[in-house]
């Protein structure tokens, strides 16, 4: 009889219960977080007087023991057993005896459960947190080398205005830096300590969940335990958090696949990062993107799956919250191997500079810059917007780009535009004339990068 049936039950669950109920094949994860939880946990006892020092230094040593054990493979998993908190039990009570049935003391697997998701989550938001840092410093890399490369940008994937490739890059650092802030807002509020809240209502045990939360590096002891043993806040914050991250990326790697087609023709994807047809000898596919593309989907549905779990859940605990491992785990371990697999690719990517040079001429990408040159000299905005429609009208009829009409065809257009056309004319021309804060003004993306350089170099 496992422990949680002695007693009030006089028989042995059906064995199709023991198996739909299990959960081991899933938290057998959270080894680690529940050893070192279990160890804070009788430290606490000791110190207050609920189990004798000599008996914690048992527990302590035996759950070093089962730690190192599991590390190695070597820990037989029992399929009576439902999860890995009743294991490391088990295996304390079948090595220690009555010093190891002292252990769940003052705590239940309720605040076990959550304790140890808690560690969990805080340890992978870490190991997240220093993935997307990797990831922006791919892209903060790129900045040097690609100063000088215009690109055009897109609205409603129409050319719009050209801008600085680094612009683009710093772009996704400026998503990058929001998934990290929202990640650690997610940390700060999982980072608090669960444990011994007990079942629901607390203990009459004289316990010191300080002294825990301390030992465990939690920021605070929650406050109500009605509250806390049903909070799954922590966890659909990640998922969410890990969502918006995959639509991020999602979005990025369909920008790369655009780029790296014969049409777009802006960027080679490193080969080791492409794939082969079977049938096509020619074709090198980006199928990596269009997984990271693809395996967004996932993320998305764990996070809807979380939020209907939860969703009409009466306080506090319930069995149902058993579910919410397997899709937290899935979005971090997905999310982790898209940005592992980003990084690089951003690295070494290649932009094809003389084929986005030759076409910068098309999509009038210095159209707005002459509206704004207009505007300069007193023209009101709406009517400098309708010459300046009309001169590109007349130079795509002409089939040129709208340097390279007549001046007086210019001149004709409004008196303004009898001078220096050419100083506003063309992309390179177009770009110096930026000026804004956050604009592509090479001064101000110069700027950027050098921020983002600082900042990288402090947080990593
Ligand atoms: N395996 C369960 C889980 O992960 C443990 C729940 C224990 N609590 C309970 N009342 N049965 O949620």
């Amino acid at each position: 009889m496992t422990p949680s049936r002695s007693g009030v039950f006089q028989s042995a669950a059906d064995q199709r219960v023991e198996k739909f109920t299990a959960s081991i094949q899933v938290d057998h994860r959270m080894y680690h977080q529940d050893i070192r939880g279990s160890r804070a946990h009788a430290e606490m006892l000791a110190h207050v007087g609920l189990i004798r020092p000599d008996e914690q230094a048992q527990i302590d040593k035996v759950l070093a023991e089962i730690e190192g054990e599991l590390d190695r493979g070597e820990f037989a998993f029992r399929t009576e057993l439902e999860d890995i908190h009743m294991h490391i039990e088990q295996a304390l009570i079948d090595r220690l005896g009555d010093v190891g049935r002292k252990l769940h003391t003052g705590r239940s697997r309720n605040d076990q459960v959550s304790t140890d998701l808690r560690l969990w989550v805080r340890d992978s938001v870490d190991a997240l947190d220093r993935a997307i840092g990797e990831l922006q410093m791919a892209f903060v890399g790129r900045c040097d080398a690609d100063r000088d490369v215009v690109l055009p940008a897109y609205t409603h994937l129409q050319r719009a205005q050209p801008v600085l490739a680094p612009h683009y890059w710093l772009a996704y650092c400026e998503k990058l830096d929001r998934d990290r802030s929202r990640l650690a807002d997610c940390r700060r509020r999982a980072n608090v300590c669960s444990l011994g809240v007990a079942a629901v209502a607390g203990t009459s045990l004289p316990i010191d969940r300080q002294r825990v939360a301390d030992s465990l590096g939690f920021e605070g002891v929650a406050r109500n335990s009605l509250d806390v043993s049903s909070d799954r806040d922590f966890a659909l914050e990640l998922a969410f958090t890990l969502a918006l991250l995959a639509t991020h990326l999602s979005g990025w790697a369909e920008e790369w696949i655009l780029w790296s087609t014969s049409e777009f023709s802006f960027l080679r994807l490193p080969q080791a990062f492409c794939t082969g047809s079977s049938i096509m000898p020619q074709k090198v596919n980006p199928d990596v993107l269009e997984l990271i593309r693809g395996k967004s989907a996932r993320v998305l549905g764990n996070l809807q799956a979380l939020m209907v779990l939860v969703k009409g859940l009466p306080l506090a605990y319930n069995r149902d919250l058993q579910e919410d491992k397997p899709p937290l785990f899935d979005s971090v371990d997905t999310v982790l191997a898209c940005l592992e697999l980003a990084a690089p690719m951003v690295a070494g990517a290649e932009l094809r500079r003389d084929v986005i040079a030759e076409r910068l001429e098309e999509g009038y990408l210095d159209a707005t810059t002459l509206m704004e040159h207009l505007i300069q000299q007193q023209v009101p905005q709406r009517t400098a917007h309708h010459l300046v429609g009309q001169l590109v009208r007349e130079a795509m009829q002409r089939k040129v780009p709208l340097r390279q009409l007549p001046t007086d065809v210019f001149q004709a257009a409004h008196e303004a535009l009898a001078g220096n056309v050419a100083d506003v004319l063309g992309v390179d021309a177009a770009i110096r004339r930026f000026v804004s804060y956050g604009s592509t003004a090479p001064p101000e993306v110069e700027f950027q990068v050098a921020y983002w350089k600082n900042r990288l170099a402090c947080n990593s």
